[in-house]
């Protein structure tokens, strides 16, 4: 436990009218730690109690006596509290080693699921950065909210319906070719994607039959599914490569199109909760009364759904299928708009659990400062991007460790982890300078930064020969071991605040101040000297590398033994 809520509980028996969090919220650390690891101030008492600061901060200070303090102590208005550094040392250090992985556990969910719509790319369209956000963000919440007992359903939402795809089957019956889709089938079917929209411009029949294209496919001709599906079938095996790539799997493949025969049902209960328009032969809700000024569209004038009809016909079979305590969607910021008209017509229909579905925005990656264009050349390939990572990696691990024995499992494990860590450590709606250097540095607050003290502190633990012994007790109380302890038994609760806040960062600034503090430590102390306190040291170690493997883990990254 934080010794902030340790501290908390100790204030709350002596006085039981205070609230816990009214507690929390006055602690402060000193600045001076000569005044103690923690001081809880007065003032906000001497009213309701009638009496001087002074004499409650002593009036409370002796009815505080605990062995998980040194002192406690009454200095004017606060009350300082020294930790018992060595009994909180050895409890949480035999936490540590008898819980493993599994420290941090919490119950919070109680078995309820979550459901996490992401990566979500489009069939026939390249996998943009954006897309890898979105997949490395999700399959971190995924971790962490399984981590704190919830029950996760990550579903891939791919974009493999719309008028597009009328545009996509009439450029196909042009101008395609069978071998070149099949060699090279996103780049080839773009090309075709790009050509048509092209020559739409001049010939604006060809719009009338990309729309018939699409009202067969809606309608289930053959000739038209038989396209899609093949089209669909290619750019999943190109995906699934990168999600190879990436290690990240998914529970369910439902996109757009699994919801076509869904439809209906949509229109019939906006029909009669009198929420639909007529609007130029379209059919619109008005949102209005939420402050939106454009009403949403929900089904054309030749009959077509929208994006957002498909998407009020997931949300609904999403919570039938899964009964969600929370359905989360990792979509970038630029569809603000989207969620919030979903969201208020969901309400409009009357579902109190659109209140459970939360949109989890991130912001835009750049390269070199400037955004990232297609039409301007400024672009990134996913697959040649990781490749380029695990070289990078791969040369760091022959200068540092050129006898290492799996070479090429370590530099995938750092490449990529390089590029997810990256991601994932600021706060998912600031964007980030896609900058493939500084992401594989050893050096500053990196994934393989984190990665590396993880394996220095195993191969210290080689070399010491040592494995924990679950009956003895290690503690420490210097300052340098106390930094890393106040770290490890933070990570309960900084799991717990990452999910409230669906933030990884938090974890990834986390991993990066312990593995920080662990080198700090490792060069002002010397670790295996034989003395009293080695195997407490060493203890700590274990404990340390411990987290820092299961925070890695939170965000999909591994953690190697040795590189
Ligand atoms: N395919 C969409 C895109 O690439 C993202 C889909 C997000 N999920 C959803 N349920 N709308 O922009």
């Amino acid at each position: 436990m934080d010794t902030k809520y340790l501290i908390a509980e100790k204030i709350k028996e002596a006085v039981p009218d205070l609230e816990l969090s009214a507690i929390t919220n006055l602690l402060e650390v000193p600045k001076n730690s000569d005044m103690g690891d923690w001081a809880f101030p007065a003032f906000t008492l001497a009213k309701s109690w009638r009496k001087a600061p002074q004499m409650i901060a002593s009036e409370i200070a002796e009815k505080i006596d605990s062995e998980d303090f040194e002192k406690v102590e009454a200095v004017g208005p606060y009350i300082n509290f020294f930790l018992n550094k060595n009994k909180l040392s050895a409890d949480l250090i035999a936490q540590v080693i008898s819980q493993g992985s599994d420290y941090g556990r919490q119950d919070l969910g109680e078995g309820g699921s979550v459901t996490i719509d992401m990566s979500s790319p489009n069939i026939a369209k390249p996998f943009s950065i954006g897309h890898l956000r979105s997949t490395v963000i999700g399959d971190s919440l995924s971790m962490i909210f399984q981590k704190l007992g919830y029950q996760t359903i990550k579903i891939n939402h791919l974009g493999d319906w719309g008028k597009q795809f009328g545009l996509l089957i009439l450029a196909y019956k042009k101008w395609g070719q069978e071998e070149a889709v099949k060699a090279h089938p996103i780049k080839e079917l773009l090309e075709l994607y790009v050509r048509i929209n092209a020559e739409v411009q001049n010939h604006p029949e060809l719009d009338d039959q990309a729309r018939e294209w699409f009202r067969k496919l809606e309608a289930g001709d053959e000739e038209a599914l038989e396209l899609w599906q093949w089209f669909r079938e290619e750019s999943l095996l190109e995906f699934s490569h990168l999600y190879d790539q990436l290690g990240v799997t998914f529970d369910s493949y439902n996109g757009e199109a699994f919801y076509n025969d869904k439809m209906a049902e949509i229109i019939d209960l906006l029909t009669a909760n009198g929420l639909l328009q007529e609007s130029q032969g379209a059919q619109v809700v008005n949102l209005e009364k939420y402050g939106m000024e454009h009403p949403a569209l929900i089904k054309k004038s030749d009959g077509a759904t929208l994006y957002i009809t498909r998407d009020l016909a997931t949300a609904l079979y999403r919570k039938r299928q899964y009964q969600f305590a929370k359905s989360i969607y990792v979509v970038g910021n630029e569809q603000a708009a989207h969620f919030k008209q979903l969201k208020a017509i969901l309400k409009e229909m009357g579902y109190d659990w659109s209140d459970d579905i939360v949109y989890v925005p991130f912001g835009l990656v750049t390269k070199g400062g400037k955004k990232l264009s297609t039409r301007k050349g400024n672009i990134i390939l996913l697959e040649p991007t990781l490749a380029e990572a695990i070289k990078r990696a791969a040369d760091q691990i022959n200068a540092k460790n050129p006898d290492l024995a799996n070479k090429d499992a370590v530099a995938h494990a750092v490449g990529v982890g390089a590029i997810k860590f990256y991601d994932l450590k600021s706060d998912r709606m600031n964007g980030y300078d896609f900058d493939l250097e500084a992401m594989v540095s050893f050096e500053g607050e990196t994934g393989p930064y984190v990665q590396y003290a993880h394996a220095r502190i195993q191969s210290i633990l080689r070399k010491a020969a040592f494995s924990p012994d679950a009956a003895a007790t290690y503690s420490l109380n210097d300052k340098e071991s106390w930094d890393i302890i106040k770290l490890i038994q933070a990570f309960p609760d900084v799991i717990n605040r990452a999910a409230d806040r669906f933030e990884p960062s938090l974890i990834a600034k986390h991993a990066i101040h312990l593995a920080q503090s662990f080198n700090k430590y490792y060069a002002h102390t010397r670790i295996i000297a034989e003395d009293a306190e080695r195997d407490s040291r060493l203890a700590l170690c274990y404990a340390t590398a411990t987290v820092l493997k299961e925070a890695l883990r939170l965000l999909g990254v591994e953690a190697p033994n040795e590189m």
